[in-house]
Parts: C-alpha cells; structure tokens; sequence
C-alpha cells in the first residue's frame, strides 16, 4: 500500500508589541499584539499511518501526548469524527521556552498537514477555531506575516506587512515557562473585573509609513525583574543599532528590529563576542506563514516506505 507523505514548513514569530488590558474570569488575560513572523521555521511530516505517533530531532522535547503536535492531531480527531492516523517527524530549528511560538506554530502545521492528508472537509474557518483551543498563539500561523492578536491573542487579524527588517534574535541558554511568566504578572495585577483595561493600547504605527518608534512589552517588565540576565543583551541591541529591542512574548528570547538588514551581520558579531554563551540568530520578518511544501523528493521517500 502506498503511504502518503506531506511536509510543513512553520514560521517562528516575535512580538513587536504586546500590551496586556486586563485579567479575565478564565485565568487568562486581555491582551492586545502585534505578530510578525520571522524567517526561521520548523518542519513536520506527517506519513500516513493507523497509528499517532511523534518523532523529533530535538533532544529533551517531550514527544508524548501532551506535544501540541499530538494534541493537534487529537483535536482534529475529535472534529470530525475520524480515528484515521499519522506518523510525524518534527525537525526544530525555533528554539524550545524562547517566546518565539515554536511549540504553537507545530501544532499550526499539524493541522494543515492533517486537513490534507486526511482528506478532510473542513474550513480555513473551522481551522481558526480549533487552532484557538489548543493555544492562544496558535492561530497566528495560519495567518502569519504581520498580524494583530486579540482577546487571549486567539482573535487575529492581518495587518499590512511591516516590512522585510532584519531580526536579531538573542536566545539565552535557559527558556522560561509562560505561565509562570503570567503568574508573576497577575500577582502585580488588581484583581480581575468584566471590564477592567490596564492601559488603553497603542499599537506600532505600521507601513507603507514604516514608522520603527520602539514597540512596547508589559510583559518585560515582569520577566527581566525574574531573569535579570536579559537586560545587558537588550541595551547591547540598541549599541549596535537596533531601532529598537524587546523580549519576545513572555520570553526567553530578546530581538532588535534593524532597518537595514545589511547592518545585521556586523551587530550580530559584537553581540557574540559580548554575550558569547547566547546564541545569536541573523533572520528578517517575513510575509509567509505555515504552508505545505511541495517536495518530490520527500513524496518518494514516502512512497518507498510504504
Ligand atoms: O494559551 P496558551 O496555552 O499558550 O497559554 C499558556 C499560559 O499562558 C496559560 O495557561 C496562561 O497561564 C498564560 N496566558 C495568559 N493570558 C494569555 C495567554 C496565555 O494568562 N492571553
């Protein structure tokens, strides 16, 4: 029997601001975030199979039914009724705890790589939905490029893209948990009303203006009073030219936006040298978002697996 075999690419996304309105009855908070996918992705197999299973390249990623790429495959399951299976293969490059929605855009790829694969009837609308419940920045990746997230960051809208500045990324050598991130965040908070807005947004003024005044994070604050570590790579990134520097979501990962992308590599050597046990990435924001390769050469060896 033939096995049929598909491949996702996934885009990792930085936060070029997010502001944080208020707590919510749910546990969760209000928040209003600008997204921008990067130019560093994971990819996914998925083979056909009466069997789901995971694989990863990722040492220490736990590959049982709490990934998001196996809760992803369950979801869709549960949707539509079908006890059909998968066999993935999870190639990381978006690092693990960064803040950069790498376990969020696996599960984004799980699903379109499902939807094909599973021959399944469902709309890019359904899609959205159960992208919502596994996660708030699930979403995101089936829209990608520059994109504004509501609510818990599940209710997204594209924006006009922001333009093709280079990123660099800054990725510590620990993660840090989200939720502890919040939790720390909501002992600071007043307690939770129907209607209660902390700060009234103000969003990056974005292109054809392209306006680079610094983007904002509430969640900075928070996580640099935690992990004080990240504060000497932030100022660093606006020594070297960065526009401006922030810490990506809940973090660990810090970036700078550059508006010339050729000033990227000289900056990126001066941040190695001065913070030589962080690995520093050279990427750019791009349009894209999670997408099916089409690749022959992977479709034969699918084929021959089978
Ligand atoms: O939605 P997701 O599972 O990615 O969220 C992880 C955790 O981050 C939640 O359990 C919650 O503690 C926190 N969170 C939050 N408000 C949001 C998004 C996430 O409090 N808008």
């Amino acid at each position: 029997m033939r096995q049929r075999r598909r491949t996702a690419r996934t885009p990792a996304k930085v936060n070029l601001s997010l502001r944080i309105l208020g707590r919510r009855d749910d546990g969760y908070h209000e928040l209003e975030t600008v997204f921008q996918a990067i130019d560093l992705w994971d990819e996914l197999d998925a083979t056909e199979s009466d069997r789901l299973t995971l694989r990863c390249d990722a040492a220490g990623l736990p590959v049982d039914g709490t990934n998001l790429v196996l809760r992803a495959a369950r979801a869709l399951q549960d949707r539509c009724g079908r006890d059909a299976g998968a066999e993935f293969f999870l190639r990381k490059s978006i690092p693990v705890g960064g803040g950069l929605g790498g376990g969020s855009a696996d599960a984004a790829a799980a699903l379109i790589l499902l939807r094909e694969l599973w021959s399944l009837t469902i709309s890019d609308r359904e899609l959205v939905e159960i992208a919502g419940g596994l996660g708030s920045d699930v979403p995101f990746f089936l829209t990608g490029g520059t994109a504004l997230g509501a609510g818990r960051g599940e209710r997204v809208e594209p924006l006009p893209f922001y333009g093709a500045v280079g990123i660099l990324l800054g990725i510590p050598p620990f993660g840090i948990a989200t939720p502890e991130v919040y939790a720390r965040l909501r002992a600071r908070l007043t307690p939770p009303g129907n209607d209660v807005r902390l700060r009234r947004f103000v969003t990056l003024k974005l292109p054809g203006g392209k306006d680079f005044s610094p983007g904002v994070n509430d969640l900075e604050a928070v996580v640099l009073e935690g992990w004080p570590e990240l504060v000497a790579p932030l100022s660093f990134l606006r020594k070297e030219g960065a526009a401006f520097s922030l810490v990506s979501g809940s973090g660990s990962s810090v970036f700078g936006v550059f508006e010339d992308p050729g000033s990227l590599p000289q900056a990126a050597a001066k941040l190695r040298s001065k913070c030589p046990t962080w690995t520093w990435l050279e990427t750019r924001a791009i349009e894209g978002r999670t997408h099916i390769v089409e690749s022959p050469a992977g479709a034969m060896r699918g084929r021959e697996g089978g």
